[in-house]
């Protein structure tokens, strides 16, 4: 039986940098379950933000997941200071990983903070077909599917990866595997549904929580709306 709850897992790209710690609670408190945070190195992608130091900081603010997506080249070489600083999840992107499998391996070999071992994430970028990841399958606790390019936050939706989302859906569905398939990138509450129908059920949203128009600074308000939308829409769960 697989019936996951959907996750919403705001990102901190879209705090306030300068009271992060704030964000990091007041978003605790408005009901995210994972606290999604971009690292990026400014190789893998043209953009710079968080390194392990950072993570450790926020630590102590949170006890909900700290969901961290490695957009990094040669990330075996942070995953353990990244596991040791708090992360919860770590997530590495198959464009930058030449031996994936030993990457993953690596990681879920990692001890969390609070007993257990690390959860292994791999993600794909846009144009990355499924196929990437079907021999890797049964080492991924999740996989995120990107749907904007990584590297900025606030971008456009691309609606050309929700066909891989089903693929992915149903292949998790055919081996019976407890996997999370988390999309990432222009995630919002207007198109969280459609998401949710395909198979997602961890949803990252920076701009459409942190930066909504229609929901001002009432985070709660954002992630209860999108929370529904998607439990709504997740139809294709066991009963
Ligand atoms: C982009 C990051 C995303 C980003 C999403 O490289 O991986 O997590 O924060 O931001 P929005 O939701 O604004 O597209
Ligand atoms: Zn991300």
């Amino acid at each position: 039986m697989n019936r996951p709850a959907p996750l919403l897992a705001p990102s901190l790209l879209s705090a306030d940098f300068a009271r992060l710690g704030e964000e990091v609670r007041a978003l605790d408190q408005a009901g995210a379950d994972w606290l999604h945070v971009d690292v990026m190195d400014g190789r893998f992608v043209p953009n710079l933000t968080f390194g392990p130091l950072v993570v450790e900081a926020l630590r102590p603010h949170t006890s909900r997941v700290l969901d961290c997506h490695l957009m990094i080249e040669e990330p075996e070489r942070y995953v353990a200071d990244f596991a040791r600083a708090g992360a919860d999840t770590l997530t590495v992107h198959v464009e930058a990983c030449r031996h994936l499998h030993r990457n993953l391996q690596q990681i879920q070999g990692l001890k969390h903070h609070a007993g257990g071992r690390v959860l292994a994430g791999v993600s794909l970028n846009p144009h990355t077909p499924i196929a990437a990841i079907a021999h890797v399958l049964e080492l991924c606790d999740l996989v995120l599917i990107m749907s904007v390019n990584p590297g900025f936050g606030g971008q456009k939706f691309i609606p050309q990866v929700r066909p891989k989302i089903r693929e992915l859906r149903a292949m998790i569905r055919e081996r019976n595997l407890p996997t999370r398939i988390e999309v990432d990138g222009g995630v919002i509450v207007d198109n969280i549904a459609e998401l949710a129908g395909d198979g997602a059920d961890t949803f990252v949203s920076g701009s459409g929580i942190l930066r909504s128009e229609r929901f001002g600074r009432d985070y709660a308000a954002a992630i209860s709306a999108m929370r529904s939308q998607a439990e709504a829409a997740m139809t294709w769960r066991d009963p």
